[in-house]
């Protein structure tokens, strides 16, 4: 098999041992709570790629850590990412309409709804790794330490803050590095750096890994910044905002497709360090190059 072949074939495998896992950790017996748990169901079941769960087994597999070990942890970095993108669809926030190819979770239960929603997710995701037998004790405290870290006001919640009241077209360039590096950049440096922490990285193994993810977590929000430009919503599959400024507005859409391209090489080259059994890592980069969606 290629190293792409494998790569998809562990993504299908993610998503179904994810999915899985899941239903069960978000699985409700109180009929008063069933308007809710439609909510959150209906997000987290609407076809994300699972692309930050994969990125921590990779890791993991770099350690021969099993994925049993790290699916609590692969479990709620997707219920993360998932309450963040309810969230974000807020009118409040982005205001839009689409996610994931559907109306966006507030356009059918509501924004009271998508707001408790969102944050039943984000809470759910801490209670699971704590209580995850799997996980050894001593490592539980520093991994939720670092997803509320990334979660917070020095990540997402920091990133997402200055996307809606600093981004436009006289912003400086590094207003628009900071927005990136919080709200995307540092869930997928979590992922890994997580995952690292189970493994007991050496401290250059991880420096290495969040400089891979970093790149990575940059080529991805600038070429989702592209498709906000180019891509169609059939296509895509949320909402577009062409009107905003963002990595495009300040490189042009060539500028930007080099700079997708040059934070994926620089990926590739963090990746380095682990010469040999990289490939994976090296595969999750390219083919988040090709991504339409
Ligand atoms: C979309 O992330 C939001 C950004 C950070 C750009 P994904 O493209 O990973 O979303 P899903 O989970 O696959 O829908
Ligand atoms: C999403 O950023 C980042 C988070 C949800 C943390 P965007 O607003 O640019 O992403 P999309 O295009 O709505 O997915
Ligand atoms: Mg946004
Ligand atoms: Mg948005």
């Amino acid at each position: 098999m290629s190293d792409i072949e494998e790569i998809l074939v562990s993504f299908h495998e993610t998503r179904m041992l994810v999915d899985t896992k899941l239903r069960e950790y978000l699985a409700n017996r109180e009929p008063l709570l069933a308007m809710l748990q439609e909510s959150i169901d209906y997000t987290l079941f609407s076809g994300g790629k699972r692309i930050r769960p994969l990125f921590c087994f990779i890791v993991g597999e770099l350690y021969d850590i099993p994925r049993s070990t790290l699916l609590s942890l692969g479990c709620a970095l997707e219920m993360i990412h998932t309450a963040s993108l309810i969230m974000d669809d807020l009118p409040h926030m982005d205001d839009a309409k689409i996610r994931r190819g559907k109306p966006a979770n507030h356009m059918i239960y509501g924004q009271d709804v998508a707001a408790l929603a969102s944050i039943g997710l984000l809470t759910r995701a801490y209670e699971v790794v704590l209580k995850d037998p799997q996980l050894p004790a001593d490592k539980k405290a520093p991994i939720v330490g670092e997803l509320a870290r990334v979660v917070g006001i020095d990540g997402m919640v920091g990133g997402q803050f200055v996307d809606l009241k600093h981004a436009n077209a006289s912003m400086d360039k590094s207003v628009l590095e900071f927005i990136h590096t919080n709200k995307t950049a540092s869930l997928f440096v979590a992922s890994g750096t997580t995952a690292a922490i189970v493994a007991d990285a050496t401290q250059e193994e991880i420096e290495a890994l969040k400089g891979y993810a970093m790149h990575l977590g940059f080529a991805f929000q600038i070429l989702d910044d592209l498709l906000d430009v180019l891509g169609k919503v059939e296509e895509v599959g949320k909402s577009l905002q062409s009107d905003k400024a963002n990595f495009v507005t300040f490189y042009g859409v060539e500028g930007s497709k080099a700079l997708v391209q040059k934070h994926t090489s620089d990926a590739i080259n963090a990746a380095g360090i682990f010469e040999g059994k990289n490939q994976k890592l090296i595969a999750l980069a390219q083919m988040l190059l090709k991504r339409k969606s």
